[in-house]
């Protein structure tokens, strides 16, 4: 059995909803090996998102702790975790959160703004991971120009743009029909290939299975599939 890389430990976050305390994530436990490709999968509102932006650094627990590559993420300076969120992670949001006065090009190429990578570089990979999308005709596009599927495939291209270690994509195929669904899961396919981890939240459980080395399956906020543990990786050498 391979080490835990990150690793959520009796991680709880509620949220004060008026008089109502809606506990969206529930003493969960979870680890996740290097380069393992894990899928989330649940009913609506079972706390799939909650559980990916905590992983990612985007949302503090309420309590428990995250721990990536034996860093404690709550024990993180907020200039360290801006680092983390910056360096190792690549998040593909379920509402996209592309920026509307930027067009499709600008909002991949400013993934890398906060990374050593000079301008003429920057608009070279950008165009490249744009390409890789099918999206080399529509980079002078703003989202509001854009299908929902194309934006969604901007949202991805942003994310792995930077090469992250890590990938939170939430719900990366839920506008996108057949063709285009299968052009994601080849790409996160090929990119788990060369060693990239990747955290899946997905509705379609068929995808899951074809892409992924495991598949947990979250309900009213707990992790309620017993495999827990992280398989060995592939070994990609
Ligand atoms: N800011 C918030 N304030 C109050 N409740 C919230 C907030 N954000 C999420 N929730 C609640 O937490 C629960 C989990 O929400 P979450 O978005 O994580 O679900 P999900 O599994 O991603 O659902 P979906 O599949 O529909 O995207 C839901 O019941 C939701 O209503
Ligand atoms: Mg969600």
């Amino acid at each position: 059995m391979s080490r835990s890389w990150l690793s959520a430990s009796n991680l709880n976050r509620s949220y004060d909803h008026g008089p109502n305390r809606v506990h969206a994530v529930r003493d969960l436990n979870l680890h996740i090996a290097r380069g393992e490709f894990l899928s989330i999968v649940g009913a609506s509102g079972s706390g799939k998102s909650t559980l990916l932006n905590l992983l990612a650094g985007l949302d503090t627990p309420s309590s428990g702790t995250i721990e990536v590559d034996g860093v404690m993420l709550g024990e993180l300076e907020p200039r360290e975790l801006a680092r983390y969120r910056a360096r190792l992670v690549g998040m593909v949001f379920q509402s996209f959160h592309l920026i509307s006065h930027q067009t499709a090009l600008q909002n991949v190429e400013l993934a890398l703004y906060f990374s050593d990578v000079g301008p003429t570089e920057r608009r070279e990979r950008a165009l490249e991971t744009l390409d890789r999308l099918g999206l080399s005709d529509r980079v002078d596009h703003r989202p509001a120009a854009l299908s929902g599927g194309e934006q969604q495939r901007v949202a991805v291209a942003r994310a792995l743009v930077k090469e992250p270690e890590v990938l939170f994509a939430d719900e990366p195929t839920g506008n996108l029909d057949r063709k285009n669904s299968e052009q994601i899961a080849r790409i996160l396919m090929e990119s788990h290939a060369r060693g990239l981890t990747i955290v899946l939240v997905t509705h379609d459980s068929e995808f899951a299975a074809k892409c992924s080395d495991r598949t947990v399956t979250m309900d009213y906020g707990r992790l309620v599939s017993e495999n827990d543990s992280p398989r060995v990786r592939h070994d990609t050498a």
